[in-house]
């Protein structure tokens, strides 16, 4: 049996360890060969860019961030862009996939990726090849599983940052901006946002005024408080307004997102009499080594992959439903995104404790 392994989409920390553990498991409990597809899709187009794994060289890995195979967000087969005469065109290249894992001699494909990367995997599955899904990003916006592999050490990373603006904030009675990624989710600026003890925390799912904002700063003014913190999730918007966009494909797909911290931070200068500052940790989520949490749910998650191809259960994503990993159709992981719920549980106890979400 040869499988094939790729990560596709945004990196996060725990790919290698997935890797890593598709890569033992295949090979010391079924004597498997595994062959890494390098750069996500694109790896599987002409010509093919792999290389084969084996117990030696996914030795040292759990630890390290990032991907041994590369990976890229925008190499996708059914609808991939070439420049022809200084034109972009959009061709369906799955034809092309198709015959090069013949040709590889695959016969099963582990996908490690989010709701894009494992879309383009059930859309292969469709043509009828055996595939896996690993649920992977930082955003934790997958509905079909408790967690991704990811989005712990985000928070861990952002939880960091906000201790440091603290002390920081303090010395010089200021309002600082922390702008976080997620994407339409607001859960690394919700979950870092509780844990770092933030002021105001601004998401996606709830929908934020300046009034509101502004309001709450003045009363811990009042209140003795000599500075705040605001976390600003990078999806964000006023009530009415917009979320901030850089890059937005041809469909109308933001393929990024950012702005929305420079912009809270601006209006707090202009609604209160504040200083204000903004930080902008953007990519510092997605680097660095998986904490503890991640290296053991990426490791759980690739060996599990291992076991549905074992079982020949194909077109399933292996998903976390404490306390086991299970598996869900990919179909359904994918069909729905998993946002953080205005009237939950964590934002009533943020509330609470008199956090505000700007409404
Ligand atoms: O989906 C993961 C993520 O880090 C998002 O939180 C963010 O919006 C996006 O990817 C950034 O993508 P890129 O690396 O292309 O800037």
């Amino acid at each position: 049996m040869r499988i094939g392994v790729l990560s596709g989409g945004g990196d996060a920390p725990g790919l290698n360890a997935v890797i890593r553990a598709v890569t033992k498991t295949a090979i010391f409990k079924y004597g498997w060969e595994v062959t890494g597809i390098i750069d996500g899709f694109e790896g599987l187009l002409t010509p093919t860019k792999t290389r084969q794994l084996t117990s030696w060289n996914t030795r040292g890995i759990l630890f390290v961030g990032g991907t041994i195979l590369g990976t890229t967000n925008r190499g996708n087969p059914f609808a991939h862009k070439i420049v022809v005469n200084g034109k972009e065109i959009v061709e369906d290249m799955s034809s092309v996939v198709l015959a090069n894992i013949q040709e590889l001699g695959l016969e099963c494909l582990v996908v490690i990726g989010g709701d894009g990367s494992l879309k383009i995997g059930d859309g292969l599955m469709k043509l009828g090849v055996p595939v896996i899904g690993v649920p992977k990003t930082i955003d934790n916006d997958l509905m079909a599983t408790h967690v991704t592999f990811g989005f712990r050490t985000a928070v861990e990373t952002a939880t960091d940052a906000l201790d440091k603006l603290h002390t920081t904030a303090e010395s010089h009675q200021r309002v600082i901006v922390l702008e976080l990624m997620g994407r339409y989710a607001g859960w690394i600026a919700l979950e870092a946002g509780m844990a770092g003890s933030a002021d105001v925390i601004l998401i996606p799912e709830i929908p934020f005024t300046m009034e509101k904002v502004a309001e709450k700063l003045e009363e811990r003014k009042k209140g003795g408080s000599k500075s705040s913190i605001v976390v600003v999730a990078e999806g964000a918007k006023p009530v009415g307004g917009h979320m901030a966009v850089i890059e937005k494909a041809a469909d109308g797909y933001a393929l990024r997102l950012g702005g929305m911290g420079e912009f809270v931070a601006s209006e707090i200068a202009k609604h209160t009499s504040f200083e204000t500052r903004v930080t902008v940790l953007g990519h510092l989520q997605r680097g660095g080594s998986p904490c503890p949490y991640d290296r053991l749910l990426a490791t759980r998650y690739g060996a599990a992959a291992v076991e549905l191809i074992a079982q020949k259960k194909f077109g399933q994503m292996v998903s976390y439903q404490p306390p086991v990993i299970s598996s869900v159709p990919l179909e359904s992981a994918i069909s729905n995104l998993k946002l953080v719920d205005p009237e939950g549980e964590l934002v009533k106890v943020a509330e609470g404790l008199g956090v505000s979400f700007g409404r």
